[in-house]
């Protein structure tokens, strides 16, 4: 099955017009993605703590990981922050940044939670499956991102 974002996207907005923070809605994307996709091994949310440039681990489907900290500019997640992109890496074997949460990932996409110029976090996966993730993949996860990045904007106001 593969992920529908318009509806999960549809779903947090509901949850916004109900009342909801942020908080319950980091929850629920990391639960919707992960179940979407058998592909999606591991799935998690980190936020961006400007003031120590540090990546906090929010919320996590999957294993357990060493990582709950992450420094920007450590690993494949904080060097999306600091070179303020997504990044998909099909063979993490050939990454040499890449902090390992499993033996068996085989791949990782991260697609930052951002809001124009200002980065909150970031939506992480991993797959045991190698090349797991493509353009598809990507774009749909940037909708999900957005609606969590209008959601954390609203509430730093
Ligand atoms: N692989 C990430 C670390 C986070 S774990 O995958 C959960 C990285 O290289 O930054």
């Amino acid at each position: 099955m593969a992920l529908d974002a318009v509806a999960v996207v549809k779903e947090l907005q509901e949850m916004r017009d109900e009342g909801y923070l942020s908080d319950a809605l980091l929850r629920k994307a990391v639960r919707r993605i992960a179940e979407s996709d058998e592909k999606y091994d591991w799935v998690g949310v980190y936020l961006l703590n400007e003031d120590e440039g540090v990546l906090w681990l929010h919320n996590y489907v999957g294993e357990g990981t060493e990582h709950a900290k992450i420094p920007v500019g450590t690993g494949v997640c904080g060097r999306a922050v600091a070179e303020r992109r997504n990044i998909n890496v099909p063979d993490v074997s050939q990454d040499e940044d890449y902090l390992a949460c499993s033996p068996e990932t085989k791949s990782e996409l991260v697609v930052l939670i951002r809001a124009g110029d200002q980065i909150f976090g970031q939506i992480d996966i991993d797959s045991h499956q190698p090349d797991a993730f493509g353009e598809e993949d990507e774009i749909a996860l940037i909708s999900i991102a957005d609606k969590l990045a209008e959601q954390l904007a609203a509430e730093r106001r």
